[in-house]
Order: structure tokens, then sequence, then C-alpha cells
């Protein structure tokens, strides 16, 4: 078992413990709970998006004081987040078990990443999960790579993982930093 090259999820975990600000998270996409949980022992508040209500339906019955739930895309968030954000994370794709035909796509998140962005704090950071495994993450990919690559320097370190000795197109995580 490997310890850091492990799963894009754990490797996002990893890199939340060492955010220095720990008021506001974001989960752009709620799906089993699996990151909202993780966040919501670190950060005072989380909000947790999600257009599926069966995860908010699920999720709601954990009762968890600091967690706000929204049954919405994310890319509506400015309507609900009004405060600065110190952590994002976007674990894109289908909901594992789930409905393969919903899933998130670029529109959307990129969308919802611009909102993200302005709210992030100084050494705010955002993690993004891709899955191009699959048709539809594939393009998602492509053309996240393409926003990334041109978020300007000054303002903004990305950095992308990618398993490069693993077959059939493995998950990928790119990690966004605010000066
Ligand atoms: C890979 S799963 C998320 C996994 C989740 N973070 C966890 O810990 O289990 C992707 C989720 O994104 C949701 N989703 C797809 N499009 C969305 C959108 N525009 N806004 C919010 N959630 C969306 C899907 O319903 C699905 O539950």
């Amino acid at each position: 078992m490997f310890k850091y090259v492990n799963d894009v999820s754990n490797i996002a975990h990893n890199i939340i413990k060492n955010t220095i600000s720990r008021n506001t998270a974001l989960d752009a996409t709620l799906g089993n709970g699996f990151d909202t949980d993780f966040l919501s022992a670190l950060f005072k508040r989380v909000y947790s998006f999600d257009i599926q209500k069966h995860c908010i339906e699920n999720y709601k019955q954990k009762h968890i004081d600091n967690v706000t739930l929204i049954n919405d895309s994310h890319a509506n968030m400015d309507i609900y987040i009004k405060e600065p954000i110190d952590f994002a994370m976007f674990n894109l794709g289908f909901l594992p078990g789930g409905d393969k035909s919903i899933t998130t796509n670029y529109e959307s998140t990129v969308k919802a990443l611009e909102s993200t962005l302005k709210l992030l704090t100084c050494n705010g950071i955002v993690t993004i999960a891709l899955y191009p495994g699959h048709e539809a993450g594939k393009i998602e990919r492509d053309r996240l790579l393409r926003y990334a690559a041109f978020l300007p320097k000054q303002v903004y370190g990305v950095l992308h993982h990618s398993f490069i000795n693993r077959e059939n197109n493995p998950p990928e995580l790119r990690v966004i930093e605010k000066k």
C-alpha cells in the first residue's frame, strides 16, 4: 500500500491538512459525503453542493451542524456563498455506485471555479480531481487543463498531478493556490 501516491482524494486530503486558515471550505460535489466528512472535521463551516437530491437527503441524516447542504448546481454557488473560502474541493465525474449519466461538465465546473477563485483567500487552495477514464471526463479534463493554463501566474500557482505508470486514463489531480 502506498502512503502518498495512492488515491487522488487522499492526496487532496493530505494537501488540506497543510492549509493555514481553517474557517470556510467548499465541497463542490457532495456525492457520498466522504470529502464533506473530512472537511467538516477540519473547518468551522462547510458548504456542500450536489444536484442529486438523494445525496443531500442521505447526508442530512448525519445532522452535522457545521455543514450547509445545497441541492443545486455548484455553478450557482455565488447565490449561496457570501464569505471568503479557504479551501475548495472539486471531486468531479459521476457518483461511484450511482447513475453514471449524471456527471459534472466543463461549463458548470468552470463557472463554479471562477466564483470560487473570486472568493478564495490568500494562500487558499482548490483541489480538482479529474476522471478522464470516461468520455465526458476526458473532455472536462482537457478543457479544464486549457482553462487553468491561462490563469495569471502572478496570482495563481497551478500544479497538476498524474500517474504516469498506470494504464486506462487514471484519475488526475489539479491544485490551485492563490497568492
Ligand atoms: C465523484 S462524485 C463526488 C464524490 C464525493 N465528493 C464524495 O466524497 O463521495 C461527483 C458528484 O458530483 C455531482 N454533480 C454533478 N454535477 C454537479 C453540479 N453541476 N453541481 C453539483 N454537483 C454535481 C454528482 O451528482 C455526484 O454526486
